[in-house]
């Protein structure tokens, strides 16, 4: 380890942060309305396949990238030989920014949906629309969750990110085992798991798997440097490729509970599943009501308690990023970084929390080419930094690994911790992803949506 720095105690805490990193919105909140998007099992099926083909190998690439540097995202490629890569990693700060940046209003709505449920205002689903330009109040529970995660990050990395991911992961999986139980003896449940699982394949499209590819980045919190800078508080000691699989198989499979949930709910209440980023924010709380007082209250604040814990272990990798480079390049104390990150994340969100009807500028922010809507800022940003930028940071990362750094010096990396590796088929498979399938499918994508998502160029 370089001297001096800090690093997780064992292994268990490197994968309760990561994971915790990877377990977030984007599995219960995000995850669900885009397969009601994707046309159910459709999406489900594309998803799958890009986590563990494209993602698992890139996942362990930038633990080892991290891990190998001692540094956090921006600077992870000067002591690897290669200092005009570090524009990658400066991006993906850049780009951490952004996501936490609407990432965390939406965490502001959970919270202020805990409280209301807490309270027993069943009725808030039906007015969500309203809540959201509730400036004063959105605005307010986003300012406490910017604090709770400033805080934690503050207290570096076992005192802060590890000892919160320890504490908030096993209640998050206790808790979504047991709403999901609940879920699965509802009426109407089984429909909910046809629209989920049985596979209809003419719903896919180049939308589908453009989503998919931008939901399994985002999920698994790739493509941007965050599991990189947490691979630099990483020991030795710790096997990369084992780790790895775990956080993939926990992210993968909480989605697919979270899945599992909300469908069976959905249907019990006659619902369409294709609600987008209120889809749990308008039916949930309809469906709690109708647990009656006493349950829906328990149930109800249960589930955004869930959600709030789950968004928290996230937002944390997120600030973690642009303060581990102020604290890594400018020699920022971590305690001041942290402040100076939440203030510009803050500002940067204003524009997301505004665009939901409150002004019309940011509500109607921009048509794509050839499209008929103008998207909002929110959506905006989703497109550019999660579903464009992080497979693209992906791209980079697996071309990086390979014809740059090189395979011998990563498979070096990965060995420590887990001195056969080389020689197992998972190396080959991790290899012939990288070298190949990532290239060669993240490219295409890439190419193939920039023209036709944003200029409007008919390919297919
Ligand atoms: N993975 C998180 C989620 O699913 C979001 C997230 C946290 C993230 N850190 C990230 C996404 C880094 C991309 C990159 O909610």
């Amino acid at each position: 380890m370089a001297p001096g720095r800090s690093k997780f105690s064992n292994k268990f805490g490197f994968i309760a942060a990561a994971a915790g990193s990877a377990v977030g919105l984007g599995n219960i909140w995000k995850f669900p309305f885009e397969v009601g998007k994707g046309g159910g099992s459709a999406f489900l099926i594309i998803y799958l396949l890009f986590c563990f083909v494209l993602c698992y190998p890139i996942l362990v690439t930038e633990i080892a990238i991290g891990r190998r540097s001692q540094k956090s995202a921006a600077m992870a490629f000067r002591p690897l030989g290669h200092p005009e890569w570090s524009i990658i990693g400066i991006l993906g700060v850049f780009c951490g920014i952004l996501i936490l940046s609407f990432y965390n209003i939406v965490a502001g709505w959970v919270l202020g949906y805990f409280v209301e449920m807490l309270l027993g205002n069943f009725e808030i689903g039906q007015h969500f629309g309203e809540y959201v330009n509730d400036i004063a109040e959105v605005g307010g529970y986003t300012i406490a969750f910017l604090i709770a995660t400033a805080y934690i990050v503050s207290q570096g990395i076992t005192k802060g990110i590890e000892k919160a991911s320890k504490i908030l992961m096993p209640v998050l999986i206790a808790i979504i085992l047991v709403l999901t139980i609940y879920a699965l003896t509802l009426d109407g449940a089984t429909e909910g798991i046809v629209f989920y699982l049985i596979p209809d394949l003419s719903k896919l499209n180049l939308n589908v798997i453009y989503r998919a590819l931008g939901q399994s980045f985002f999920s698994l919190s790739l493509g941007l440097g965050a599991l990189m800078t947490y691979g630099s508080y990483l020991s030795r000691k710790e096997n990369i490729v084992s780790a790895g699989a775990m956080i993939t198989v926990a992210d993968v499979g909480i989605a697919f509970l979270a899945g599992l949930m909300i469908f069976p709910f959905v249907f019990s209440q006659g619902i369409e599943p294709e609600g987008g980023a209120g889809l749990i924010f308008m039916t949930m709380p309809g469906i709690f009501e109708s647990m009656g007082p006493t349950l829906g209250i328990m149930i109800g604040s249960l589930f955004f308690l869930l959600l709030a814990f789950a968004a928290l272990t996230s937002t944390i990798s997120l600030m973690e990023l642009p303060v581990a480079y102020l604290v890594d390049k400018h020699k920022v104390k971590r305690k001041n970084a942290v402040w100076y990150a939440a203030a510009l994340i803050f500002l940067l969100g204003i524009p997301s929390m505004l665009g939901n009807g409150y002004s019309g500028f940011f509500t109607n922010f921009i048509t794509y080419i050839g499209a008929e809507k103008p998207v909002n800022f929110m959506d905006f940003v989703t497109d550019v930094a999660s579903n464009t930028l992080l497979p693209f940071g992906g791209l980079m990362v697996s071309i990086f690994a390979i014809y740059v750094w090189k395979r011998r010096k990563l498979f070096r990396e990965l060995s420590h911790g887990h001195s056969s590796f080389p020689k197992t088929f998972i190396a080959k498979y991790i290899g012939f992803s990288l070298q190949y399938i990532c290239p060669l499918v993240l490219g295409a994508i890439f190419v193939i949506t920039i023209l036709e998502i944003f200029f409007g160029v008919k390919i297919f």
